[in-house]
């Protein structure tokens, strides 16, 4: 994923909300495992210690047993009792009483239960309160032969229990609390692996050229995308077809242009041509600048809106080479009114080239067109061509291009602002540009030896077709 920038702070995360919805339900899992083992682990820590408590018990029984056996009665003092009892964790506590209810031994506070009807050897036990504190016991009821009926009660503080609970529940959530942790990484590696196919097709929607309208493939792209690719190229489409009726409109009213303005000029030359009325001759001059001015704009116009143009393209094998050579020729006649000395250097075989030859002349065109006029009069014009790669380039010893200006020459209508002095409209180099562009080739405009500007058509080796 890119590294978010400035204007991507604040904005909702795909990733983060991925990773969000992941996580909660993994720790509404972590808290019913961590319920269930707590359950299971304060089971198991009482079942282990009511054993300890039954064998206690069971010990108290065999301790009566022996001194009514030895002594014929108990001795509530004997040491016998508090040894038995005593643990370094618990406070443990005891009590014995025979048939009729009467304390044998141990702490009264441990009050005498329902005596049970000695069905069970087993003891049974309960959960009970004694000075503020909650407290296990076990109770044993039973017979011997010098104690016909007795209830045997041992009871304990609960910490050695609240460890174990404690102990057992750490044991299986540690372990998983770490897992959790470390799958964090893990799931957001994976969600921004998930998530790559987003910043593919960013990437191609970020690298394709403003003119390019046609549709972003769906093949590669997931089924989740498919809705958006599919609306993205919708809305394109939509865009194109309004762009090309634009472009038609342009091309419509230029075309509707051209045949008055040729009747104007012709209207013109009759009147200019008439002696009777030599007063009106310099405003029919002005007229005629400004409407030969219109018609050149007129005919930029339908050359920018035929080079745009998307359907209809025809490409062809021509030879660059000979073009170049013809459109030249076509400016001797200009450059000579000029005192320009326009020279042509290109090689004697052809260079085969695949594209629109119409389209091509026209860029050719333009850029002799702006050396000629930007190039004051006795300079120097060298158009030329050569092969691998094929290059068209017109180098002239006018005043050149100020590097500033550089970047916004190829804008439509710019034009810079010491050229004021002459005609044009400022589409000659957007038409060349967009004529580069529809054959995936580059303008480049420079400084060139002869101390002026050196424009460069520059095409792809891949237009080329090879013999
Ligand atoms: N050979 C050149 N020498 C100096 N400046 C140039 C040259 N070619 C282009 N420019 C500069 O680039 C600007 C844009 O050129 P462009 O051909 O687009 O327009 P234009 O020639 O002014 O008008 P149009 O070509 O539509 O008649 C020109 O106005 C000029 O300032
Ligand atoms: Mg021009």
């Amino acid at each position: 994923m890119t590294v978010p920038t400035e204007t991507h702070r604040g904005k909702s995360s795909l990733a983060r909300a991925l990773l969000g919805w992941l996580l909660i339900p993994l720790f509404f899992l972590l808290a019913v495992s961590a319920y269930t083992t707590y359950r299971n682990a304060y089971h198991l820590a009482q079942t282990e210690r009511d054993l300890v408590l039954e064998e206690i018990t069971d010990d108290l029984k065999e301790l009566v047993s022996d001194e009514l056996e030895s002594k014929g009665k108990i001795d509530p003092g004997a040491l016998a009792f508090s040894l038995l009892i005593q643990d370094a964790r618990d406070t443990r506590y005891f009590a014995i009483y025979d048939a009729s209810g009467a304390l044998l031994a141990g702490n009264p506070r441990l009050v005498r239960t329902e005596a049970g009807d000695g069905s069970t050897k087993r003891a049974a036990f309960d959960n009970i309160s004694l000075n503020g504190k909650r407290l296990r016991r076990a109770v044993l009821h039973g017979a011997l032969a010098e104690l016909p009926g007795f209830e045997i009660q041992v009871a304990e503080t609960m910490v050695r229990r609240n460890r174990l609970t404690l102990h057992l529940l750490r044991g299986v959530l540690v372990p998983q609390i770490v897992v959790l942790a470390l799958s964090i990484p893990l799931i957001l590696f994976g969600v921004n692996r998930g998530l790559h196919s987003l910043e593919a097709l960013r990437r191609r929607i970020t690298h394709r050229s403003a003119q390019d309208l046609d549709a972003i493939p769906v093949d590669n792209a997931p089924r989740e995308l498919l809705p958006v690719v599919t609306a993205l190229n919708d809305l394109l489409s939509r865009f194109k077809a309004v762009q090309e009726e634009q472009r038609r409109f342009i091309a419509d009213a230029a075309h509707q242009i051209k045949t008055p303005l040729a009747v104007l000029t012709a209207e013109l030359d009759l009147a200019l041509a008439d002696p009777a009325c030599p007063c009106a001759r310099p405003t029919y001059e002005r007229v005629q600048t400004a409407v030969s001015r219109l018609a050149h704009l007129v005919s930029q116009l339908l050359a920018l809106a035929h080079s745009e143009a998307i359907a209809g393209q025809t490409h062809a094998l021509f030879d660059l080479a000979e073009l170049a050579r013809e459109v030249t020729g076509d400016f001797v006649a200009a450059a000579a009114r000029k005192r320009i000395d326009l020279g042509f250097e290109g090689p004697e075989q052809a260079i085969p080239l695949q594209g629109n030859a119409v389209l091509v002349r026209e860029a050719m065109k333009n850029l002799l067109e702006n050396a000629l006029k930007f190039t004051p009069e006795g300079g120097t014009v060298t158009a030329s061509a050569q092969a691998f790669p094929p290059v068209f380039s017109v180098a002239d010893s006018g005043p050149g291009i100020p590097e500033a200006e550089l970047p916004l020459i190829f804008r439509r209508f710019h034009r810079a602002a010491e050229s004021s002095t002459t005609e044009g409209s400022g589409l000659g180099l957007a038409i060349v540009q967009e004529v580069a562009r529809r054959h995936g080739a580059t303008v480049v405009a420079g400084k060139s030896e002869l101390g002026g500007a050196l424009f460069e058509l520059r095409f792809d080796d891949g237009t080329v077709s090879q013999p």
